[in-house]
C-alpha cells in the first residue's frame, strides 16, 4: 500500500507502432498513410552497417518532407554498445526539424543508459536552441533490461513509454527458439498425453506493465517476426493486452489494422463498463459498496476496472 497516487501515462493512443529501416526511404509515404498511431523510423538492427550513414539522411529529410500527420513520429537510435548511437543524435538534432517528437533507445540495460542519452540530447537541444523536448522510449530486450526495469522506467523525465523486444530478448536470456514472440512449440506442460502450451513472454511482460505503471509509461507489446500468421498476431496482442499493454509493434502493414483491432477496446467492452459504473452508482444511492451485476460480484474496486476500459476508449476517440 502505498500513499502515492499512480501516475498516468502520456494520454495519447498507442496501440501500434509501425516500424520500417531508415534504409528504405520508399516505404516512408506509405507509412505515414498507415493507420498506425505511432512511426519508428529505424536506424539500428533493420539497417546494415554500410548503410547507417545513408539511413540517417533519408529520415532527417522524411522528417522535414513528408507529412506525418497526427502521428507520434519515433526514431529508433543504435544501441550504446555500438560506434553509431552518438552520431544517430547528434545528427538527427542538430538537422531533422521539430516535427520529432521521440527517440527510442534500443538494448537498454540500466538508468544509466538513459542518463548517457539524455546528456547528450539535452546538450544538442540546448546547442541548436530546440524547444521542443524530445521524448524517450526505452526498448526492454535483455536479461539486465529485465533486471534493471524498474530504474530504467524511472531514469529521466523524457521517458514516456516501454517496448518489449522479444529477438533480442531471447538471444540475451540464451531462450531455445528463433521465434520473433508468440507461442514456442517447446514451451508447454503435459497432462496425460494432453500438451499445454504457456507463455514464455508472461513474465517480462508483466515485470514492463508494472515499471510503467509505477512511473506513468506507457507499456507496450514489441514485434511479432511472422507477418504470415494474423491469428498468430492477435492471440499474442490479445494476451499483451489482458496484461495491460496499451498495444503492439506492426513491423508489416498488414499487421496494422489487427494491433488497432485489438488495443481499441470493443463496443461491447465499454458498454458492459458503463453498466457496472451505472450498476455501482445504484449501490451508492443504496448505500451499499458492493452489488450484483449478471451473477456476479461488484465492487468498488470494479469502478477503477471499468474506468480503464471507458478511459482508454474515451481518449482513444478523442485523438
Ligand atoms: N511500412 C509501410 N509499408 C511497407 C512496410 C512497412 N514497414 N513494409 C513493406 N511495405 C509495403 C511494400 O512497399 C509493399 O508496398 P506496395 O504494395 O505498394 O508495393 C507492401 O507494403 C507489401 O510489402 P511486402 O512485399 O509484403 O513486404 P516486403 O518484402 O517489401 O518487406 C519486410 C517485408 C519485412 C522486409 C518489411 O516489411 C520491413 O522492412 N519491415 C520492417 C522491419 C523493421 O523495421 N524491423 C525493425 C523492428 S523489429
Ligand atoms: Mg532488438
Amino acid at each position: 500500500m502505498s500513499f502515492r497516487i499512480q501516475p498516468q501515462p502520456p494520454a495519447r493512443p498507442n496501440r501500434c507502432q509501425l516500424f520500417g529501416p531508415g534504409s528504405r526511404p520508399a516505404i516512408f509515404e506509405k507509412m505515414a498513410g498507415a493507420e498506425a498511431d505511432v512511426i519508428n523510423l529505424d536506424l539500428e538492427d533493420s539497417v546494415a552497417p554500410d548503410d547507417k550513414a545513408e539511413a540517417r539522411k533519408n529520415i532527417v529529410q522524411a522528417i522535414g518532407d513528408i507529412d506525418w500527420g497526427g502521428k507520434y513520429l519515433s526514431v529508433r537510435i543504435n544501441g550504446l554498445d555500438t560506434p553509431y548511437w552518438y552520431r544517430d543524435v547528434v545528427e538527427l538534432l542538430e538537422n531533422a526539424g521539430d516535427r520529432l517528437d521521440q527517440i527510442m533507445i534500443p538494448k537498454a540495460g540500466n538508468a544509466a543508459d538513459i542518463y548517457a542519452v539524455d546528456a547528450l540530447v539535452t546538450a544538442v537541444e540546448a546547442a541548436t536552441g530546440r524547444t521542443k523536448p524530445i521524448s524517450f522510449e526505452a526498448i526492454i530486450e535483455t536479461a539486465a533490461g529485465l533486471v534493471n526495469v524498474n530504474e530504467i522506467a524511472a531514469a529521466s523525465p523524457r521517458m514516456q513509454a516501454l517496448s518489449l523486444g522479444a529477438a533480442d530478448y531471447a538471444a540475451s536470456m540464451g531462450m531455445a527458439t528463433t521465434g520473433i514472440g508468440g507461442t514456442q512449440e517447446n514451451y508447454y506442460m503435459l497432462h496425460g498425453d494432453q500438451q499445454h502450451w504457456g507463455d514464455p513472454w508472461h513474465m517480462v511482460s508483466t515485470a514492463i506493465v508494472a515499471a510503467c505503471r509505477t512511473h506513468g509509461l506507457l507499456p507496450v507489446d514489441g514485434p511479432f517476426g511472422d507477418f504470415s500468421d494474423p491469428d498468430g498476431y492477435r492471440a499474442q496482442a490479445r494476451r499483451s493486452a489482458t496484461l495491460g499493454m496499451v498495444g503492439k509493434w506492426a513491423i508489416h502493414p498488414k499487421q496494422v489494422a489487427l494491433a488497432n483491432e485489438v488495443f481499441t477496446p470493443s463496443d461491447a467492452a465499454v458498454a458492459e463498463a458503463r453498466e457496472i459504473l451505472a450498476a455501482m452508482e445504484e449501490a451508492k444511492a443504496r448505500g451499499e459498496g458492493a452489488a450484483v451485476y449478471k451473477g456476479r460480484l461488484v465492487d468498488i474496486a470494479s469502478i477503477r476496472q471499468a474506468e480503464v476500459i471507458v478511459k482508454q476508449a474515451e481518449m482513444i476517440a478523442g485523438s
